[in-house]
């Protein structure tokens, strides 16, 4: 098949104020299903929310019955090599669903769209469809050319401006909502993935931001994060994001405001004095340090050395004296050594994190790192990477010990994962709190003494009783 043929227009940037007549039409005609799974960072949640909102407009109902429906999205992260196999696994799943009804449409949208377009499209038939994260506003005619041809379609091109600015998400009822703020990164760390399959940094309007937030803040959203891969590079004519944090901190003051992620070279001390100066500003700071050893920081670009880092954290506890510190760290870099390794452990060890997301260097094609030797042997990766994890889960476990016998105001989010009796609230510095639902108690006489009652997106008081690394349990005070 010539796949040059099947490339949709791939040569123009997205063109926001004509409507293709073609789609007004599929909306009048489809009335028809989509299931999406979303796999990856808050990022990918945040653009599935996009598409679902695209197809809608063109006739697609989410479904989340997969047994009942007319397309199957998979929404794809590339960011490490086993990400990717999960999904082409879940792929080698999905036959049996097209086996057993081959009008199925399957696409694949997201960073493995852009990354494995031409494997995907070759070598696993069941694909029908590819979309890259800047294309999902051809995703519906894709699908519709698909239904109505059978031939496959393949949409990739990276913008240089495309935001989907005008798009409001298809959101699920909750009290949380992302707004992505920026997309792509510019900084190319040699070990990144992302400034391939999500291309060059560009922001969304201030005022549009703004107002999303305050009609999420209508609909009774309690929560917000504004994201992009690395929000401290936002720019919006004369705004940078210290501007934008403050102008949605006034806008919406009972709204709860938190960001992800950053990257410390663009941490600004604005920032910083923002956040200490709005309460409506979650004191939580998700900040990468990747490595405690600056040669290995160097070869990693990361473009700040350990000190420097060190010195953005001491100013946010001075600022924020019960900030909520968190950070990635990337184990075994090509050429770390044993001494590299020690020093990540210091920086934890010094900065005592909060948590942690720890990972080990997963190798990928076309960043600069993929062409450096990948020299460390298993047991040794193996090794490093428990060692970074059992410190980091001490440090935890005594920082939120301490919490013990405090008290702290919390939202409630939702119901908690493991049981219905008990609801998942979290800190203003994001830690989960689990409190009983029930917030009543069986007197001596047999009677049910309710102290108080609350729900879902309430703020309240709760005292910790218990703590572990993860979560602490309290009760409504
Ligand atoms: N290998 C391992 N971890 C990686 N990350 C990004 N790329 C890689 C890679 N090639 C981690 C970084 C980043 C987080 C989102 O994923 O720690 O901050
Ligand atoms: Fe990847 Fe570095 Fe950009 Fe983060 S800042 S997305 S790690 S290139």
């Amino acid at each position: 098949m010539d796949l040059t043929r099947l490339i949709l227009n791939n040569t123009a940037e997205p063109d926001k104020t004509r409507v293709n007549p073609s789609f007004i039409e599929s909306k009048i005609k489809n009335d028809k299903k989509v299931y999406i799974e979303t796999y990856g960072c808050q990022m990918n949640y945040s653009d599935t929310e996009i598409v679902l909102s695209v197809m809608d407009e063109f006739g697609y109902n989410e479904t989340t019955d997969i047994n009942d429906t007319d397309v199957i999205l998979l929404n794809t992260c590339s960011i490490r090599e086993n990400a990717e196999h999960k999904v082409y696994k879940r792929l080698d799943d999905l036959k049996k669903y097209k086996v057993r009804n081959p009008n199925l449409v399957i696409g694949i949208l997201g960073c493995m769209a852009e990354r494995l377009r031409d494997d995907l499209l070759n070598k696993r038939k069941i694909v029908d469809v590819i979309a890259g994260p800047d294309e999902y506003r051809k995703v519906p005619h894709l699908i519709d050319n698909t239904i109505e041809t059978g031939e496959k379609g393949i949409a990739v091109k990276l913008s240089r401006v495309e935001t989907y600015d005008d798009i409001t998400p298809l959101r699920r009822e909750g009290i949380t909502a992302w707004i992505s703020i920026m997309r792509g990164c510019d900084k190319f760390c040699t070990f990144c993935v992302v400034p391939f399959t999500r291309g060059r940094e560009r922001s969304r309007s201030l005022t549009n931001i703004v107002n999303e937030a305050r009609r999420l803040n209508e609909d009774g959203v309690k929560d917000i994060w504004l994201l992009g891969q690395n929000v401290n590079s936002y720019k919006f004519e004369d705004n940078d994001f210290s501007d934008l944090l403050r102008e949605v901190a006034i806008a919406v003051p009972e709204m709860r405001i938190r960001y992800t992620t950053s990257h410390p070279y663009d941490l600004s001390m604005k920032l910083l004095e923002t956040m200490a100066k709005y309460d409506n500003i979650c004191n939580y700071i998700h900040l990468p340090v990747q490595s405690g050893s600056d040669r290995v920081l160097k070869s990693m670009n990361r473009l700040y050395t350990v000190e420097q880092y060190l010195n953005v954290m001491r100013k946010s506890r001075e600022l924020m004296p019960d900030v909520g510190l968190s950070t990635d760290i990337i184990s075994c870099f090509p050429g770390e050594t044993e001494d590299d390794h020690k020093m990540t452990l210091d920086v934890i060890s010094e900065v005592r994190y909060d948590g942690a997301y720890t990972f080990v260097y997963s190798p990928r094609e076309n960043t600069k790192a993929y062409y450096l030797p990948d020299d460390i042997d298993q047991e040794t990766k193996t090794r490093r990477l428990d060692e970074i994890i059992t410190l980091q889960r001490k440090i935890s476990v005594e920082i939120n010990k301490e919490l013990v016998g405090k008290t702290k105001k919390v939202l409630i989010e939702s119901l908690s994962r493991k049981s219905d009796d008990f609801y998942m609230a979290r800190t203003d510095c994001n830690k989960s709190v689990i409190i009983p639902v029930e917030p009543g108690h069986v007197s001596s006489a047999g009677e049910l003494v309710i102290k108080q009652q609350y729900k879902i997106g309430d703020f309240v008081n709760a005292k910790i009783n218990k703590a572990n690394s993860a979560t602490l349990f309290a009760e409504v005070i």
